[in-house]
């Protein structure tokens, strides 16, 4: 027989049942169901609501009631509808009168709003920590391989030599700006919603305080039915592990071109490989490619969130229990999508002389010509348009900028015949050269891996 029916004169359907049972996701956050009706109890004897030995047979029983349900030793029906109530008939079960006042001032609804934060505020900390991972990960890939040269793209042509370094730290901040969205997204999530109870507060004399300290929550959520309400912080948690499986996303779709024969740049360790299961040569970046997909996901579950709130009255409405699948399968992957991305970083290896290989040849250095001569006074605009004439001219020849000594390229302006022609042939020179703030040159690579490991630390 299902709970809660003193009102009415028949069972909830069997159908109606399984319909309105969440308990198998409610089970992953067991701990913080647990934790949060110890608060309560604690703090419900502290205010003279229980008695002090009531309370002590409670916080044991609860202990034994979390072994229970860890263990699988005890599985609740689902006509226990959800975590609060199966750990609350549990209780019952066993100690009998204490366990019914546990639900004086309180409701199952600020009850999940209380868990939710809490394992959110669980799962974000071990993301920052997974995150700090990624980023060192890239961090030693730029210490160990960032002098590597190469071709810089835009529109995915090749525009200036770069070293490997500037494109890894690249993908390096947008990851620790993620860390940073991760803790400012906890300051909204760690407020204390218990004692909101259904959505109005309470006669009895408790203290959200209490609760507040016991649970160690960095404040209150101040109003009763916001606290109950609110999915915001939900849906910006969503929107963050959205943005993260973005950023691993661009990463993996340059692995996966990097690794095709045609790129060869990168070899993914055999652990992050896949075979096919006709083609015997083959060696698939998995991986990369799963990390791409996933982000689909992910992405998906924001519209999600969103959606499922977009219109609801005020305050509590069982909608929000829809919520949490969402949110819970869209944290763990996005955990899980950024460990697989620091074992692929960490167990790569770079083929250092084919990223050089494809520099020769190509137009790369047209714009040190242009920048050359606009630092001797020529206008750019008309600088660009002589190196534009050069490459042209090597283009329809069907040679480089190699192929031109300072002689013939004063053809094309007279002040080049003074030009060292180091300046169109020497791509490491030209990275170097950059050496503006944030440019690709090695001096500035070393100056951004200190400023980004002092994060790590
Ligand atoms: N299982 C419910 C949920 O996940 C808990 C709150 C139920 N409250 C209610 N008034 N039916 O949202």
């Amino acid at each position: 027989m299902s709970k809660l029916r003193g009102r009415f004169g028949e069972p909830t359907g069997d159908d109606m049942q399984r319909f309105s049972s969440s308990i198998e996701i409610d089970l992953e956050m067991l701990d913080e169901d647990i934790d949060g009706t110890r608060a309560h109890v604690t703090m419900l004897a502290e205010a003279g609501m229980l008695g002090d030995d009531e309370a002590a047979r409670l916080l044991e029983g609860l202990e034994h009631v979390r072994a229970e349900l860890r263990a699988g030793s005890w599985v609740p029906g689902d006509e226990l509808e959800d975590i609060h109530m199966a750990v609350e008939a549990r209780l019952v079960e066993r100690l009998g009168e204490p366990a019914k006042k546990v639900h004086t001032a309180r409701s199952r609804n600020d009850q999940v709003a209380t868990d939710v934060r809490l394992w959110l505020r669980r799962n974000l900390q071990a993301l920052s920590d997974e995150l700090g991972e990624l980023l060192s990960a890239l961090l030693s890939r730029a210490e160990s391989d960032g002098d590597v040269l190469m071709a810089g793209y835009t529109h995915l042509q090749r525009g200036q030599p770069i070293l490997l370094g500037h494109l890894l730290l690249a993908h390096a901040w947008p990851v620790s700006r993620d860390r940073q969205r991760v803790a400012d997204a906890l300051t909204r999530i760690d407020l204390n919603p218990l004692g909101a109870c259904a959505m109005a507060g309470t006669p009895h004399p408790i203290r959200r305080e209490r609760t507040t300290e016991l649970l160690g929550f960095g404040g209150m959520v101040e109003n009763a039915m916001d606290a109950v309400a609110a999915r915001d912080h939900e849906q910006e948690v969503a929107a963050l592990c959205a943005i993260v499986a973005g950023h691993l996303s661009r990463m993996a779709e340059e692995l996966v071109l990097w690794s095709s024969t045609e790129f060869g740049f990168v070899r993914l360790s055999e652990r992050y490989a896949t075979g096919s299961s006709i083609m015997p040569q083959k060696r698939n970046p998995d991986a990369a490619e799963l990390l791409r997909g996933r982000s689909a996901r992910i992405q998906a579950g924001v519209t999600g969130l969103l959606s499922l709130c977009r219109a609801l009255p005020m305050a509590y409405n069982r909608d929000l229990q829809e919520t949490r699948e969402l949110l819970f399968q869209v944290v763990s992957s996005t955990r899980e999508s950024v460990r697989i991305a620091t074992g692929v970083w960490n167990t790569l290896s770079f083929r250092r002389d084919r990223f050089e290989q494809e520099l020769r040849g190509d137009f790369s250095l047209a714009t040190e010509v242009a920048d050359w001569l606009a630092s001797r006074g020529v206008p750019f605009r008309e600088a660009h348009e002589v190196s534009g004439r050069m490459v042209r001219h090597c283009d329809e020849q069907g040679t480089d900028l190699s192929s031109l000594s300072p002689e013939a390229a004063a053809d094309f302006h007279p002040l080049l015949a003074e030009a060292d022609r180091e300046l169109w042939i020497d791509p490491r020179a030209a990275a170097e050269r950059r050496t503006s703030r944030g440019g690709t040159a090695s001096a500035e690579i070393r100056r951004q891996i200190g400023l980004l490991r002092a994060t790590t630390a």
